[in-house]
């Protein structure tokens, strides 16, 4: 149902000063960072372009908290103190990860990490952030990274995976459904699904400890996710135990046999009827212009599986687990992709 209260030229308000406050930053981090890949040889999009782009998913957000498909998010805009703080943080650390950067560093992930059980393409450090994923500090830089390098737009693109939730929601009661979402990080998506469905029994399975703990710390303590520690291609759940999944960012940063497992997995815990919502990057041929960003990206960021997800065929691999693919839609440099289980 349309939302009545939605005030339109507040949320731009808000919005454009989010835009504006993380473009300052990626502005500034791209200066202190220099050129640390080759030219690619396909052009990459200018930062006009890519601007230009993520307006119009700003656009699309404005259009479906209208369309009442979801809410305003609440955070659009942190306190001058949170955002000060979150940005200190982060040009404190921009040093190291680009002498990291440099000399092309990838295993520098302590021993005290506690890497035991977890598997070896997994302790790394992925986009050459400090102590990969596996140290508080690294747990509280990650959103403010993530947001300055998609200029202030990565919930957003988060968020339009709540579009094909919300379809499926339709006629369904949120106090009969479980919500898990794989590779939940430091929960910024649970979020968004509390906000959106407070009766709905929510879980978030990771493989990093310090990031469930973050995820802990920002969660509705009235009604807080189940977090759990465990890998998407051993899934902790039972079998058709869940209706909705979702998994933000995870595929790209997998090797092709663990996105297959996954895909298994995926299959293997959702209900008959059940929904499985993917947001990841972008991939070749989906945008034209970006595939030299695409070249570009796991150079710059440290992501050896990258390029093997940005030519995989991921409907081939979810149909093959037992899920049925029914589109994709790109959400600026993301794409959502939806299969069910029928
Ligand atoms: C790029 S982050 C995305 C996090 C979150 N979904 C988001 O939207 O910000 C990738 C996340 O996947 C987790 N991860 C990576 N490999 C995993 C695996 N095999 N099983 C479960 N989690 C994994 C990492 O610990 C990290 O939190």
């Amino acid at each position: 149902m349309a939302d009545a209260t939605f005030d339109l030229p507040r949320y731009w308000l808000a919005h454009g000063t989010r835009i504006g406050w993380f473009l300052g930053q990626y502005l500034a981090a791209a200066t202190l960072t220099g050129r640390v890949a080759p030219r690619p040889e396909r052009p990459a999009p200018r930062l006009g372009r890519l601007l230009a782009d993520l307006v119009g998913l700003v656009r699309q957000d404005a259009a479906n908290i209208a369309a009442g498909l979801y809410r305003q998010p609440r955070d659009l805009v942190k306190t001058p103190a949170d955002w000060l703080t979150d940005a200190a943080l982060y040009f404190s650390d921009l040093p190291v990860v680009n002498a990291r950067r440099r000399r092309r560093g990838s295993d520098e992930v302590p021993a005290r990490a506690g890497r035991r059980g977890l598997p070896d393409y997994y302790v790394r450090n992925f986009h050459f952030q400090t102590d990969g994923y596996l140290s508080d500090w690294s747990a509280r830089l990650y959103d403010q990274q993530v947001e300055v390098l998609f200029i202030g737009g990565a919930d957003t693109m988060r968020r339009q995976a709540l579009v094909p939730i919300s379809a499926w929601m339709r006629r369904r009661r949120a106090a009969a459904v479980t919500m898990v979402d794989v590779a939940c990080g430091t929960g910024r998506f649970l979020g968004s699904l509390r906000e959106n469905y407070p009766e709905a029994t929510l879980i978030g399975v990771d493989l990093s400890r310090p990031y469930l703990e973050e995820a802990a710390r920002h969660a509705d303590g009235a009604s807080p996710p189940l977090l759990m520690q465990g890998a998407a291609e051993r899934l902790p759940l039972a079998d058709a135990s869940v209706d909705v999944i979702s998994m933000i960012y995870l595929l790209h940063e997998v090797p092709c046999d663990v996105r297959q497992r996954i895909a298994g997995e995926c299959a293997r815990v959702l209900r008959r009827g059940g929904r499985l919502v993917v947001v990841d990057s972008l991939q070749y041929g989906d945008m034209a212009g970006f595939d030299g960003l695409l070249d570009n990206f796991p150079v710059a960021f440290h992501e050896p599986f990258y390029a093997s997800y940005a030519r995989d065929d991921l409907d081939g691999r979810f149909a093959a687990a037992g899920l049925q693919p029914r589109g994709t839609r790109r959400a600026f440099l993301s794409k959502v992709f939806v299969y069910d289980r029928e």
